[in-house]
């Protein structure tokens, strides 16, 4: 028997008595003849003790130790001497007087402190996973995931929903980005692809009676990796029959409130979970995943400035534009340069400038325009409308852009996450979840010149929205729901087109031809006639979601063997070179 207790689990109650723990050497400490070694496993830390004067071969065995040793133990649990407890450890109050030392293996000196959250350069950590793995805080976010996934399945099969399995060698599953194709040997010239999400066979299910499936699926998407983005990553993919919007955002609602609850101490900002148009988040927010931790709200000036002698403002205005700037809350003394800086910043989002203008006081006390980039060419009036329309008092810094609606929200909306940033306004301790819904059913397509689904293929259209798609397609609105959490999109999903009629007018629309979509779809299309019933559902990106719960910056840290930015796994060296005779076998000739 290797053990008969883990490394967390002795306490005061346990002594006297003899035990056998096996585990690593976190950490050897020599302390004038008797030698510590805090001994780990996955449960914890255990202080063990060897004494010089109990047994001189064991305590020079113990004097052999390096970290990362795999050891066992024997000996008596005691009372560590008055003084020496240690209260943040769970065992912190006993230690284990060693009198057996077996080393069952040894360790070459690891390239990074296990036992320290020193930082270390990603690509050794990745290289290493499995010694990274071993510290505390990838301990800490896998235990957290495993919680989550685990009160998701307890909550959903509660709810009456089964989890079903579905293909990993596929066809292309559109959901916007490109796929990992696999190709076939017993098929010349023919390719599997991996599931972008497993979207086609959960509609397939519902069609097949399966009402209320869900599942916890692996999903591929070959696309440019970002911090919140793997190549493969998992989703809580769930759908549901005769339902609407409603009762899909319930269940997702009431789940995600009980996974916070029962796995986190983090509190929930707002509960019920509030609701934002898409129309509202833009003008609010200037973004579709907006971070409602903070304040700093965007405000429309456009209808004050469209008049004004600032060519700016109004020009942008009479060519259809938008003007619109927030508060920076107390960030007036920034100088010409901090302002510069800003200005820099925006242009990567596409902005030509920032406007800015600084609040002053007068010897009242009231706030008037100090110093400013464009303030010298507006009325008097024109400046007073807008420091009162964004709540300017003295010493903030209120910051403007003038462009296209989607330039003006996307630069707003990072300058705002910016500014939150440096005033320490996004609180990783705490979770603010918010929907958004009322999408456009489609958006423009400026390269390829056609209509794009906002969300996927399979959504449909807001009923009162169908007759827009033949007059003004561009005003229809699509009936999705985003799930948002502290700025990150967590979830997102649809009802479904379920007649067939409605699904290649759509196809029509977003310039699928026909033959095309028979082609692809022809599957999809072909069930649609066999009883389809309405249905709906979503998916949640689980490593995203328990990124945020963990108050971790990237996906990686969730999961336990991700890809590198470059989409490398640094451990393992894939992908690889695949031999002659894989290449002869798979019908493939390398360029
Ligand atoms: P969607 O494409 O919006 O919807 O994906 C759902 C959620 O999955 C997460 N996600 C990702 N997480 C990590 N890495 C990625 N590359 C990645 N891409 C997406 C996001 C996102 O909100 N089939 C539909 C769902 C439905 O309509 O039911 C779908 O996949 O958190
Ligand atoms: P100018 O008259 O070009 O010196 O511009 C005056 C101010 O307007 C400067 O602070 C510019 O950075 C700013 N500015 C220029 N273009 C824009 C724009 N599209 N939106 C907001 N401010 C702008």
């Amino acid at each position: 028997m290797y053990r008969t207790h883990t490394c967390g689990q002795l306490r005061a109650e346990h002594e006297g008595q003899e035990v056998t723990l096996s585990g690593w050497v976190h950490r050897r400490r020599d302390h004038g003849g008797l030698i510590f070694i805090d001994l780990r496993d996955r449960w914890g830390l255990t202080q063990v003790v060897f004494d010089p004067t109990s047994s001189a071969e064991m305590h020079d065995a113990a004097h052999a130790l390096r970290n990362e040793y795999v050891i066992q133990v024997k000996g008596r649990v005691r009372h560590r001497p008055a003084g020496q407890a240690n209260p943040k450890l769970a065992t912190g109050e006993i230690e284990v007087e060693g009198k057996e030392l077996r080393i069952l293996n040894e360790a070459n000196t690891p390239p990074f402190d296990i036992n320290k959250e020193s930082p270390v350069d990603e690509k050794i950590r990745l290289r290493y996973r499995y010694l990274d793995l071993r510290r505390e805080r990838m301990q800490r976010n896998l235990l957290l995931r495993h919680n989550v996934v685990r009160h998701i399945r307890n909550f959903l099969a509660d709810e009456d929903f089964i989890e079903v399995e579905t293909p990993i060698l596929f066809k292309t599953t559109p959901e916007g980005a490109r796929d990992y194709l696999v190709p076939s040997r017993v098929h010349p010239g023919k390719f599997y692809a991996l599931p972008q999400s497993p979207q086609q066979l959960k509609q397939l299910l519902m069609i097949a009676g399966y009402d209320r499936y869900f599942q916890i699926a692996r999903c591929f998407r070959d696309e440019d990796q970002r911090g919140d983005r793997q190549p493969e990553f998992s989703q809580l993919d769930l759908e549901m029959s005769f339902v609407d919007r409603e009762d899909v955002m319930d269940v997702i609602e009431r789940l995600m409130i009980s996974v916070v609850e029962n796995t986190t101490n983090l509190p929930l900002l707002h509960k019920p979970l509030p609701r934002l148009t898409y129309q509202e988040a833009m003008a609010r927010f200037g973004r579709d995943n907006p971070d409602i931790r903070f304040g700093l709200e965007l405000s429309d000036i456009g209808p004050m400035v469209a008049q004004s002698h600032f060519k700016v403002f109004s020009d942008t205005i009479a060519s259809g534009g938008i003007v619109k700037g927030f508060n920076a809350k107390g960030l007036g003394h920034y100088s010409r340069k901090d302002l510069d800086d800003l200005a820099e910043f925006i242009k990567d989002f596409g902005a030509k400038g920032l406007a800015w203008l600084v609040v002053d006081q007068n010897e009242k006390g009231e706030a008037v325009v100090g110093r400013s980039s464009f303030a010298k060419f507006l009325s008097t009036d024109e400046v007073s409308a807008i420091i009162k329309q964004l709540e300017g008092e003295p010493g903030d810094l209120l910051l403007f852009v003038a462009d296209t609606f989607a330039i003006a929200n996307e630069a707003l909306g990072r300058l705002r996450l910016e500014i939150g940033d440096r005033l320490g306004l996004r609180n990783d301790n705490v979770l603010a979840f918010c929907w958004v819904i009322d999408f456009p059913f489609l958006i423009w397509n400026e390269e390829e010149n056609r209509w794009d689904p906002s969300h996927h293929l399979f959504t449909a259209p807001m009923d009162e929205d169908i007759p827009l798609l033949d007059i003004n397609p561009g005003q229809a609105r699509g009936k999705q729901y985003d799930l948002v959490l502290n700025g990150n999109e967590v979830a997102g999903g649809s009802i479904r087109i379920h007649q067939r009629d409605l699904q290649e007018k759509v196809f029509g629309l977003i310039g699928l031809d026909i033959e095309k979509a028979r082609e692809q779809f022809g599957h999809m299309l072909e069930a649609f006639e066999y009883g389809t019933p309405p249905h709906g559902g979503i998916a949640s990106g689980l490593d995203r979601l328990v990124m945020v719960m963990a108050g971790e910056p990237n996906i990686r840290e969730i999961i336990a063997f991700p890809k590198s930015q470059a989409a490398l796994d640094l451990m393992a060296g894939t992908p690889t070179e695949a031999t002659e005779q894989q290449l002869r076998e798979l019908h493939i000739k390398l360029r």
